[in-house]
């Protein structure tokens, strides 16, 4: 399995040294280079190579002022899995940002102890300011309703395991569009890609303009609807989202908003066989348990697949990932 990025220089590791703040950040070039990493790296999971010390000497700090299961544990499973080192800052609480320490200030102090750092913050922009005054590679992990960058990068990838391409799929968006940082930055990456997107939700969660504003380029047809409904039978992925309690400011909007809408087996009767059915997780009460054993849901591979994609972007990200091999994928 390779992706290609068509009339692209292969080859060269042009996220050496560079921060992840944004989605858009990622070249089509770049993205494969991610991918088609996370695919030999899955291998070497998986027996064939070993690269457990590749990032031996290395440490990786996870910065994280927002809960978190499976960004900061498969980062921390990341690193350690390449033979690096992991400090971490949970909930702010243990570092002095309870204190009123600025993230600028943090962001100078941290890179004198570690030689990366992933850190997640509840407000927009807030990753971007502790990465202006940051001296080595920072990683978005999550800021606000902003950016969730490397969940997009492991979509992605799910994506391709699963259907082998992107352009040619119809790809469906449900549930909190507004708010869910998940789905802004998928977006942002299909924007490079020859899709049909299909948002569906509540008129108060629609997609931001802003967002949509970034596929602007004309390669995708995008359509919207508050049901899954009809559009169901055409869709090849159904990208399902948590409404995001946290992210509202008005307690009565999120009454207003949240159908506490469930796929279950009736709901999806109509898919086509193939479809793969994501989620970010964590998750509510919007996919029913009984479908965990359904052939079409990707959602637990696409959890672990985050191990494989992170630890691809670290070992790019500090250029220890010989980008000249030719390695043989399938
Ligand atoms: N998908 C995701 O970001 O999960 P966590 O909030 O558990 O990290």
């Amino acid at each position: 399995m390779r992706v290609n990025a068509a009339g692209t220089h292969s080859g060269e590791n042009t996220l050496a040294g560079r921060h992840v703040l944004s989605a858009e950040d990622f070249s089509a070039a770049e993205i494969s280079l991610v991918l088609n990493t996370a695919r030999v790296l899955e291998q070497d999971v998986n027996g064939r190579r070993d690269f457990r010390r590749l990032l031996q000497g290395k440490t990786l700090t996870t910065a994280f002022f927002e809960p978190s299961t499976r960004t900061r544990l498969s980062f921390e499973s990341a690193m350690l899995r390449l033979g690096g080192q992991v400090s971490s800052i949970q909930y702010g609480r243990s570092s002095s940002s309870e204190k009123g320490e600025s993230l600028q200030d943090m962001g100078r102090v941290l890179s004198g102890y570690a030689d990366v750092v992933a850190m997640r913050h509840p407000e927009n922009g807030s990753v971007a300011a502790f990465a202006s005054t940051a001296s080595v590679p920072v990683i978005n992990a999550g800021d606000g309703a902003n950016q969730h960058p490397t969940q997009a990068l492991l979509d992605l990838y799910t994506i391709f395991r699963e259907k082998r391409r992107f352009d040619g799929l119809t790809i469906g968006f449900i549930g909190d569009l507004k708010y869910s940082r998940t789905v802004h930055s998928l977006i942002s990456l299909l924007r490079h890609y020859q899709v049909t997107l299909h948002f569906i939700s509540h008129p108060l969660l629609a997609l931001p303009d802003s967002v949509k504003g970034s596929l602007a380029d004309g390669r995708q047809s995008l359509q919207e609807s508050p049901e899954l409904g009809k559009a169901l039978r055409d869709l090849d992925v159904l990208y399902v989202t948590r409404v995001q309690k946290e992210r509202f400011a008005d307690p009565l909007e999120y009454e207003q908003a949240n159908r506490n809408y469930q796929l279950n087996r009736d709901t999806l009767q109509h898919s086509k066989p193939d479809l793969i059915l994501m989620h970010p997780l964590p998750r509510l009460q919007e996919i029913h348990s009984e479908l965990d054993s359904d052939p079409r849901a990707k959602y637990f591979r696409q959890a672990q697949n985050g191990v494989y994609v992170r630890m691809a972007l670290l070992a790019l990200l500090l250029a220890q990932f010989p980008p000249h091999r030719a390695w043989a994928t399938d």
